[in-house]
């Protein structure tokens, strides 16, 4: 990695910084010493020209659109690889050999169980409980039955504890679904490759056999690909600093589940649904727009718009591709998909969304392919928290590897009262 300086004067000092350079992308002005110099914090709140971290994992151009999952293009995985080989991909940096692959499948297989009596758990939730609130407390209390993956300073527990999340996911996320509908918990099978098990957990009920529709298994799987990582994304962060603090993996990616759910992040596939449901018809669109430019209106087009794209959301090319598939493949129709089209046909012409580079995210197709395929829309960023549960065990894996790491503790600029004395309640007001 190459290195230079940059200077920058602060009041009547000249401070001088390292400029470090990645192998793309952007270079980063080093201001870990700039309190110690000057005395002076800087201020970014919502991070956005902030760098957190170095990692090797996901590479993404926003002005560009493109996605990289170590190197490789995401439209490369999605229609030529499957989840667990981009699963492999993120854990150790290269596609596996075909033994790698079949090995890694196998240990994956042979986690999908969950402790029994995690059964009871789900006995405490309310049946209409939004499955996102029982995945948030279900993989939180699977550090309470895994205490022999728990030792994070233990590289063999690191890999246990993370095969243990990537597997147990889908298990426990089919639980938190059928817990929801009053049917059933079923059991994985050892013979089905990961998101057929998946989906057999989901689906399947004990009166019939279930077969796997094929069309739906690869349709999922390619979208768990794509929502597989994403840099250094809010809930990605909310592990990176659940994790520096030394807490168990699982107890982190609980922390990152309840940061996804908000709807300005993964809760924004199962918002965009609902919106579409909303607007309801192709005639409706041209009053959702105008809403959505309204500065007095909250409204927002959800599934739209993204804090680094500021083109085409590679994933989102993907997803729409994969959504005209699924329904032609079906045989369906969904006038979403009509609404979906003309509402993101009238944007991109728009000068409001041309001018703030306003263009459809992941989240904006993904829900009408996951309704298709039988998926509540309480049930859209379960599926997310699935899929991203791959990147965030390798970010945190990365991160605790990082030898520089240390705990994360931002600094603040406070602008509430100065020092003052106490008064006691008789002298008040
Ligand atoms: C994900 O970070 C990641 O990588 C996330 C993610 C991942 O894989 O992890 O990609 C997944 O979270 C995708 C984003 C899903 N969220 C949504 O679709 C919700 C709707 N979109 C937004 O609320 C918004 O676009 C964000 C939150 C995604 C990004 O917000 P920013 O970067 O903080 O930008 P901003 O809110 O400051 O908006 C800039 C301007 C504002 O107008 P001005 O105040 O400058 O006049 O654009 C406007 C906003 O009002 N704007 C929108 C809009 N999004 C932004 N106006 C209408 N509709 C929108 N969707």
């Amino acid at each position: 990695m190459s290195a230079s300086a940059s200077t920058i004067i602060v009041g009547d000092k000249h401070v001088e910084l390292p400029v470090k350079s990645g192998t793309i992308g952007p270079d980063v002005v080093d201001i870990g010493k700039l309190y110690a110099q000057t005395g002076k914090f800087t201020f970014d709140p919502g991070f956005t020209s902030t760098a957190s971290c170095e990692s090797k994992i996901t590479y993404i151009d926003g002005d560009e659109g493109v996605l990289l999952y170590r190197g490789y293009p995401i439209e490369q995985l999605a229609e030529q690889g499957d989840f667990l080989e981009t699963a492999y991909l993120m854990l150790f940096g290269e596609l596996p050999t075909a033994a790698q692959k079949a090995d890694f499948d196998y240990r994956v297989t042979r986690h999908t169980m969950v402790h029994d009596q995690m059964n009871r758990f789900f006995q405490g939730f309310r049946r209409d409980a939004h499955p996102m609130a029982v995945m948030v407390a279900c993989v939180g209390a699977l550090s309470a039955f895994y205490h022999d993956s728990t030792d994070i300073s233990d590289e063999n527990q690191r890999m246990i504890a993370s095969l243990r999340m990537i597997a147990k996911m889908p298990t426990l996320a089919a639980m938190a679904y059928k817990y929801t509908i009053g049917q059933p918990f079923v059991y994985p099978k050892n013979d089905l490759d990961y998101t057929s098990n998946f989906l057999r957990m989901c689906f399947a009920v004990p009166c019939e056999e279930y077969v796997v529709n094929p069309i739906y298994a690869r349709a999922l799987d390619k979208i768990f690909i794509l929502h597989a990582d994403h840099e250094q994304n809010a809930s990605t962060s909310t592990v990176r600093l659940a994790g520096s603090s030394g807490a168990n993996p699982f107890a982190c990616i609980a922390a990152g589940i309840a940061c996804l759910w908000g709807p300005a992040h993964g809760g924004a596939n199962e918002a965009a649904l609902k919106m579409l449901m909303e607007i309801g018809h192709p005639e409706n669109v041209q009053k959702y727009v105008a809403k959505a430019k309204d500065k007095n209106d909250p409204f927002r087009l959800m599934g739209f718009g993204h804090r680094v794209y500021k083109n085409y959301d590679p994933r989102a090319r993907i997803m729409q591709k994969t959504t005209h598939e699924v329904l032609n493949e079906l045989g369906l129709k969904d006038d979403l998909l009509e609404v979906a089209v003309q509402l993101e046909q009238i944007a991109l012409k728009d000068e409001y969304f041309i001018e703030k580079k306003l263009y459809p995210n992941i989240d904006f197709y993904s829900g009408i392919t996951l309704k298709a395929l039988g998926f509540p829309t309480s049930m859209f960023t379960v599926l997310f928290a699935l899929a991203r549960t791959v990147g965030w065990i390798a970010q945190w894996a990365e991160m605790i590897e990082d030898p520089s790491q240390k705990i994360g503790r931002p600094r603040q600029l406070y602008v509430g009262p100065d020092r003052r004395d106490y008064v006691g309640i008789g002298q008040r007001g």
